[in-house]
């Protein structure tokens, strides 16, 4: 838009969404964002000049059917300038077989290429890591860029805590939204599902009945339910390729957590600080989140069983930084 021009339209100061990284996650959750309206601006950066103009110009071309809104685009990094929200989604790809702890070396060594110059260009954002694997880049990022806990996070288990209700919806025979229950801890293999604390219409999950005369879900059922839940990733990733449209849309809404000042409970991965005793780790907790960033983890009430995993969920994550010298 013409400079002269966008000033004289623009009286107020308006929300900017910078998306790091064009590939299948950034793209689809530009698309969710700007669907929601849930940036005004939506800027879109990539190392790849033909494919970053080609998604701004494809997103571009749907701006008639969705809330006002502006798609802008580049290989530099000037486009983020001024965001309030950047979400970084760029970095190595999980192939089939691989876990996401295995891609930790190359993310790592993007996200301290990439950071500074993003810090640079919007220092006030709220930034929120979202590549894999996300627990152990958000600690690097924090180190990297030097920014207050609060102001950086990762996506952590949003994603997995919409797959564990998505199944137990179907299992409980209740509407998604119904459901609140958490995957807690990493965001991979080591996760845990927080039962202790689940219900559906204020019942503890532990005494819900499907129907009159059912019997709750027992452990084996639970189990089974943890199962698909932490397997998903792994089967999407075996049939297409790539996860992009729950991240895209699990990451839209922890944005428009952010921009719309929610104080939002969500299970994002923040640097913990002496968490039940957990502390120098970014994990997956039930957390606020606002303007600010994420500002508390709550203190959820934990059984002993899923304390013992969360402790070795930070384990698991610590390891990893350790090889990393983190
Ligand atoms: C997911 O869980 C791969 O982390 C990505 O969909």
């Amino acid at each position: 838009m013409n400079a002269a021009l966008s000033d004289a339209r623009s009286a107020s100061r308006t929300t900017k969404l910078a998306v790091v990284g064009a590939g299948a996650v950034g793209s689809t959750l530009a698309y969710a964002a700007l669907a929601r309206g849930s940036a005004r601006t939506i800027a879109l950066l990539d190392v790849n000049k033909a494919k970053v103009e080609a998604e701004v110009l494809d997103l571009q071309q749907g701006l008639m059917f969705t809330p006002q809104a502006e798609v802008i685009g580049s290989d530099d990094v000037a486009v983020c300038a001024d965001a309030d929200v950047v979400v970084v989604t760029a970095g190595a790809k999980q192939k089939p077989g691989q876990t996401r702890l295995d891609l930790a070396e190359a993310t790592i060594e993007l996200t301290a290429k990439i950071l500074p110059g993003l810090v640079e260009v919007a220092p006030d954002a709220v930034y929120v890591m979202v590549t894999n694997p996300v627990d152990v880049v958000t600690y690097a990022a924090l180190r990297i860029s030097g920014l207050p806990r609060e102001r950086l996070f990762g996506s952590g288990t949003v994603l997995d805590s919409s797959r564990l209700r998505v199944v137990l919806a179907e299992r409980c025979g209740v509407a998604v939204g119904n459901v609140h229950a958490y995957i807690a801890g990493e965001h991979g293999d080591s996760e845990i599902a927080l039962w202790s604390s689940a219900t559906i219409a204020g019942v503890p999950l532990l005494n819900w009945t499907p129907f009159p005369g059912a019997k709750p879900l027992d452990e084996e059922s639970r189990e089974a339910v943890h199962r698909e839940v932490v397997d998903s990733a792994y089967r999407i990733i075996s049939g297409k390729g790539a996860t992009n449209y729950a991240i895209g849309l699990a990451a839209t809404r922890i944005i428009e957590a952010v921009l719309q000042d929610e104080h939002a409970v969500m299970p994002v991965s923040s640097l913990l600080e002496d968490y039940y005793g957990i502390s120098d780790v970014c994990l997956s907790l039930p957390s606020l989140v606002d303007r600010r960033g994420v500002t508390q983890n709550v203190p959820v009430p934990l059984s002993d069983q899923e304390l013992a995993g969360l402790r070795a969920s930070a384990e698991s994550v610590r390891a990893v930084q350790k090889r990393f010298g983190l």
